[in-house]
């Protein structure tokens, strides 16, 4: 099938590649000249695990090609995805939608034949509805299908999440459109995928709706860590133990920092948006943003119990800074507000991450970038791990025991307690 993608952030460069790999011919288009000239030699822009080859493959064949001319490409193609930000306004929580409606405006001037339009971005209730009145101003109705189609990509994951899905939504009013997706999905269902076919409304709530459910859920076990801390129980046991029951299953369950990234926090605090637009209380998932807006502050006031509140002069070190492993997006990571406390408290902070320097601490006191993990771990008082990263877990903490001061604070419990504790060194994790 011809497909286009507009818009090649996350996304849309991950699915317009995948598809491309299905055998597909996409077009992803893009605003940014240089962004687009890159991305033809093959420089990716985000930094993803798999997708600079998949990249590479697929332009090679032929299959996958990029411009900036979204009117050529929509001609050229049999279905649109719109795959632009919806970021959160400012001063409101609602999302802004100006990009989505912006690229339906472009795309009816563009309409040849009959088109189906897909919204993946990740929009409030009723937005379809509204992208369908903006194209129909200038089309006639029997020239295209507006339908919903949410992705559910993990960042670092984005290309097993995309090829092993675990369903793919699709909400459409339309028989004919439903039909053509279900055919371009079929090598995805044929692999053991669920077709979910809803309404476009419902369709664009289960986004909502799941991203808020696995914000409580990670929110829920957070909370019951913290009760871990005071009764001398592990919170890996506790997830292990209701995990287990396939009502609640064992996903999602561990226990860290708070939740940070692009998507959770903006969109619980959309769906709460909605939800008041229509007069309902979703009094769950407001006190979840809550909790996670709190968890910050009650992970440092254990590290001044932990450090006696002697932070001022001492060595703290982190590694990994981003909002979770496998990516170097810093949006909403929980570091952002570690790091600038324990700095105004006088400690003198390392980090390391295997993304490289953040700008974000360039102008922070007493911060500085650790070009390894053994030169952040040497002649610190506390090492914080931040990030769940492969190269953390095969640390030989043997190697520094001599070093009888070191405390390792395990935000990510990726070490086993009672091993640390044998080599003399003094152990937190979260939730025991
Ligand atoms: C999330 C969803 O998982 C995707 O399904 C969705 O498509 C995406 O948002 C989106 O809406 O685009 P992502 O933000 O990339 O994906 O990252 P997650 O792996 O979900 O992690 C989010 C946060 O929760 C991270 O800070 C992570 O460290 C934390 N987390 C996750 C936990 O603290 N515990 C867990 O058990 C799982």
């Amino acid at each position: 099938m011809k497909l286009c993608m507009i818009g090649t952030g996350y996304v849309g460069l991950v699915s317009g590649v995948c598809f491309a790999d299905l055998g597909n011919d996409v077009i992803c288009v893009d605003k940014d000249y240089n962004k687009i000239e890159n991305l033809k030699k093959g420089v990716v822009p985000i930094y993803e695990p798999g997708l600079e080859e998949l990249v590479l493959k697929n332009h090679k064949n032929k299959r996958l090609n990029f411009s900036t001319d979204l009117s050529e490409s929509v001609k050229k193609s049999d279905i649109i995805f719109i795959c632009v930000g919806t970021p959160t306004k400012k001063n409101s929580n609602s999302a802004d939608l100006t990009q989505v409606y912006s690229a339906g405006k472009e795309i009816s001037k563009s309409i040849n034949k009959f088109k189906i339009i897909i919204n993946k971005s990740t929009v409030p209730v009723a937005t379809g509805d509204k992208l369908e009145k903006i194209i129909n101003k200038s089309v006639n109705k029997k020239y295209f299908s507006v339908v919903s189609n949410p992705e559910f990509l993990r960042e670092g994951e984005a290309i097993r999440d995309f090829i092993y899905p675990d369903r793919v939504v699709v909400g459409s009013n339309n028989k004919k459109a439903t039909k053509i997706l279900r055919n371009l999905y079929s090598p995805l269902v044929s692999k053991g995928a669920k077709f979910v076919s809803t309404n476009r409304r419902a369709a664009e709530l289960i986004k909502y709706a799941s991203n808020a459910f696995l914000a409580t859920k990670i929110t829920f076990i957070n909370e019951i860590a913290n009760l871990c801390e005071k009764i001398d129980v592990n919170i890996e046991d506790i997830s292990i133990g209701i995990g287990l029951d396939k009502r609640i299953g064992s996903r999602f369950l561990r226990a860290g920092p708070a939740y940070g990234g692009s998507c959770f926090p903006k969109d619980t605090k959309a769906i709460v948006s909605t939800a008041d637009k229509f007069k309902t209380n979703l009094s769950v998932i407001k006190s979840v943003i809550k909790s996670n807006k709190i968890r910050s502050d009650l992970l440092l006031k254990r590290v001044n119990l932990i450090m006696k509140n002697k932070i001022n002069n001492k060595t703290i070190s982190f590694l990994g800074v981003t909002f979770k492993a496998n990516t170097d997006d810093m949006r909403d990571s929980s570091s952002l507000k570690l790091i600038p406390y324990l700095s105004k408290k006088g400690a003198k902070i390392k980090y390391y991450d295997p993304t490289g320097f953040k700008k974000e601490f360039e102008n922070l006191k007493n911060t500085e970038f650790s070009n390894s993990i053994n030169e952040a771990i040497k002649g610190s008082d506390l090492v914080i791990i931040h990030t769940e990263w492969n190269d953390f877990k095969s640390i030989n903490f043997k190697k520094y025991s001599k070093n009888k001061k070191l405390i390792i604070y395990d935000m990510r419990n990726i070490f086993s307690p009672s091993k640390i504790k044998k080599l003399g060194l003094k152990y937190y994790g979260i939730g025991c």
